[in-house]
């Protein structure tokens, strides 16, 4: 693919997604989130790949949805079209890890984004925020629900009726963000932790990642039966026997992703 809004780069096991619309902050608009849900799709198909970064640039991981392309919509439009849904959410059937890598602003669909992915590594300029409110709307792409499942219902409320931004330190403080980096870091401690969760069986990976989301979709007795399950299921690997068998021989395992 030859995308117009995204740069993209693979480093070995690693796909390295940039957020590529600078003069806009990044604002997401159709074309890029189509080519977003397109890149996503192949590199999750791709038996090469075993995890995605997704970035933006210094100074915006992404400043919302595109303002200009929503300004006109109208209710039948926006349902028509499935506003959000037909793109978007293309997000929740990837099942390889997706960091985001966030540094400057991630606001409104920007925001929301980053919390699709499966956790965020923040530089320490980042700033998050649901500011939709003061342009009349809600958030649309999960933010009402992404958000206060990360950090309480008393944060999620405080930021989506009063549009205030949180920096990265109170976002790791509030369990939004996994880690707080240096800015001029940010990439290179995102693809570093991106290299380490590829040095594990990509399907255990993957099963992990399937495990934790079921805790937010499913009650606790259904999501530890799920887990349970699949916990079950990996003892008829190859990787299984391969990583035992290394930790108590005192050497460094061999898996085969089988
Ligand atoms: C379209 C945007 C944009 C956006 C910035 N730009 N954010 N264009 N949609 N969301 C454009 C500006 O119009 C400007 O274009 C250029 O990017 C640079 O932005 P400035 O405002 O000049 O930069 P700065 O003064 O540094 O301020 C940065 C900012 C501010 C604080 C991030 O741009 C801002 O408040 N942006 C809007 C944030 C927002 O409300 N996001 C939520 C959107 S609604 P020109 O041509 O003038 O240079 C949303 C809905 C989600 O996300 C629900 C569905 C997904």
């Amino acid at each position: 693919m030859n995308p117009e809004n995204l740069l993209l780069e693979v480093d070995g096991p690693v796909a390295l997604i940039r957020l590529h619309r600078p003069r806009q902050l990044n604002a997401l608009n159709d074309a890029l989130m189509d080519e977003l849900a397109q890149a996503l799709q192949q590199y999750d198909a791709d038996p090469a790949i075993g995890c995605v970064v997704l970035t933006g640039s210094d100074k915006a991981f992404a400043a919302g949805a595109d303002i200009s392309a929503m300004a006109t919509k109208d209710h039948m439009q926006a349902y028509g079209e499935d506003f959000i849904t037909r793109n978007w959410e293309r997000m929740r059937s990837v099942r390889k890890p997706v960091i985001a890598a966030v540094a400057g602003y991630a606001l409104g669909g920007g925001c929301e984004l980053a919390m699709m992915c499966d956790f965020i590594i923040a530089a320490d300029d980042a700033r998050f925020g649901q500011p939709e409110i003061r342009i009349g709307i809600i958030p649309g792409a999960g933010g009402t629900q992404r958000l206060p499942r990360a950090v309480g219902k008393s944060k999620a409320m405080d930021m989506v009726l009063t549009a205030r931004m949180m920096d990265a330190a109170e976002a790791e403080r509030a369990g939004l963000v996994s880690r707080v980096v240096p800015a001029a870091s940010l990439l290179q401690e995102a693809m570093e932790v991106a290299r380490t969760i590829c040095s594990f069986p990509r399907q255990t990976v993957m099963m992990a990642k399937e495990c934790v989301h079921r805790a937010f979709e499913t009650p606790l007795a259904d999501g530890l039966m799920f887990e349970r399950r699949l916990f079950h299921s990996l003892f008829g690997t190859h990787d299984q026997r391969e990583g035992m068998a290394a930790f108590l021989e005192k050497r460094q395992p061999h898996f085969e992703n089988r």
